[in-house]
């Protein structure tokens, strides 16, 4: 089939790419020329595993560009996957969203076209899309749909959740629209496609639910799903505070509460709480959306609460640990919100780092790919980065894993421990073995 995408972000290059690669011709559009002719230059402007390979095996059937006259007139299916930053009063900033749908209504061929919308989007947005889209055409015919089929990948590992995905979610209320993306999606549903030898189908997926609703039930699904995450996250933390207290090894009980299958083990991992460009984003929308109708919604709030406060926990522990930080140094190991990504939205390493600052101390920083964004997209964050992990020690007085890069996990603690001047070590995400670099001088503590 014939694909537009609009928006070449995390979601729109990973969707472009991976239906590229089960057979699709794919046009990608950008408005930002550089990022257009970085990408038909054959370079990837997002860090992602194994993007430049799929990318590179889809090449025939992929094109890129900044015009909406050459991706939308003969596409079938039009996917807006454009950004929805958070405004200062956490509501979703909609004008690229506005941008996309005006400019797509401009542009529609004659032919029945399915407008996806893919971007986490305010609930009610499909039905706010298809009248820009009207609007746009005004007199002119058009026979289009418009659809929502939220997408639920993880910087990472987002061609993985892609082609594997655990479901897929189609929400229109256009039957028509409901088959065309059945047979987009088909080679997916089917698992049909043939497994890149780089990602490897997981063993027993032999075909991925579709789920189909209304149009507002799957903008639903998308919020729902990811504060359910969320709180899941925060969750254990919460419990991971009364553990501490008691005596308890949180990482056991988040084992022994997760083999149940009911539970599950997955997003149990306790320590420094979510960061990342949807879970903030999107717990803060159901707040406001509840909020617009009168409703309030304790658990999820609760949630965000908690996850602020785990950040805030570890300057706490420091002051601990180092009773006046005025004077003192820092270091931290990792910046980006999660390993495998260079993505500092919402990172906990920022609030760290601005919590330790504002305390007067010096903070010495270290991320495997992160720091060359930090410094282009926070210049005014004051810390020093250096360039090896070990070099986070040297002349500090503590030291907080704030990422955990699995690179981290071979430094060599007794070599760091005799440059350091104080040799405590903060885990904040369970990831060390503590009994390790405990032997190697530390003072291992976890948050
Ligand atoms: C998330 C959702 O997982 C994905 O479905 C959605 O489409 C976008 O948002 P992402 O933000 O890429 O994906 O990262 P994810 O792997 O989900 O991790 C989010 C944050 O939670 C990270 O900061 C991670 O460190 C943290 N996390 C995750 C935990 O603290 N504990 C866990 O057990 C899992």
């Amino acid at each position: 089939m014939r694909i537009a995408i609009i928006g070449t972000g995390y979601v729109g290059l990973t969707t472009g790419a991976c239906l590229a690669a089960i057979g699709h011709e794919v046009t990608c559009l950008d408005s930002d020329q550089s990022k257009v002719e970085t990408l038909r230059a054959g370079r990837v402007p997002i860090f992602e595993p194994h993007i430049e390979e799929i990318l590179e095996e889809a090449h025939d059937r992929l094109q890129f560009t900044t015009l909406y006259e050459e991706a939308i007139p003969r596409a079938q299916v039009v996917f807006i996957a454009v950004g929805t930053p958070p405004l200062p009063d956490g509501s979703p900033d909609l004008q690229y969203l506005r941008a996309a749908a005006a400019a797509i209504g401009g542009n529609l061929g004659l032919e029945f076209t399915v407008v996806v919308n893919k971007s986490t989007v305010p609930i009610g947005s499909g039905n706010w899309v298809e009248s820009l889209i009207r609007e746009a055409r005004g007199k002119q015919p058009a026979e289009f749909a418009v659809a929502s089929n939220p997408e639920f990948l993880r910087e990472g590992s987002a061609l993985h959740d892609s082609l594997y995905a655990d479901r897929i979610v189609i929400g229109t209320d256009s039957p028509r629209a409901v088959d065309v993306l059945t047979n987009l999606y088909r080679p997916i549903l089917e698992q049909s496609f043939i497994a890149p030898t780089y990602l490897a189908r997981p063993e027993h997926l032999a075909a991925v639910p579709l789920v189909t609703t209304d149009l507002a039930s799957a903008e639903l699904i998308k919020y729902a799903a990811n504060s359910f995450l969320a709180l899941k996250i925060s969750f254990i933390n919460e419990i991971g505070r009364l553990a501490e207290r008691v005596g308890a090894d949180v990482a056991l009980v988040a084992k022994g509460i997760g083999l149940d299958s009911r539970i599950g083990t997955r997003f149990l991992q306790a320590g420094l709480g979510w960061g990342g460009s949807c879970f903030a984003k999107d717990t803060s929308a159901v707040v406001a959306t509840a909020a617009d109708y009168g409703l309030a919604m304790p658990i999820v709030s609760a949630a965000r609460l908690v996850n602020q406060q785990q950040r805030e926990r570890v300057v706490e522990k420091l002051l601990g640990e180092l009773k006046i930080l005025k004077g003192k140094t820092v270091g931290l190991l990792g910046l980006a919100f999660k390993p495998n990504t260079d993505d500092l939205r919402d990172a906990p390493s920022l609030d760290i780092a601005r919590g330790l600052l504002a305390r007067g101390a010096t903070v010495a920083v270290h991320d495997p790919v992160a720091m060359e964004r930090a410094r282009k997209e926070q210049p005014d964050l004051c810390v020093r980065y250096v360039e090896n992990a070990e070099q986070v020690a040297e002349a500090s007085d503590a030291v907080v894993l704030v990422t955990e890069w699995p690179q981290y996990q071979d430094i060599d603690w007794e070599a760091m421990a005799r440059t350091a001047r104080g040799a405590f070590l903060l885990d904040g995400r369970l990831f060390l073995d503590g009994a390790r670099v405990a032997k190697a001088g530390w003072k291992y503590t976890r948050l």
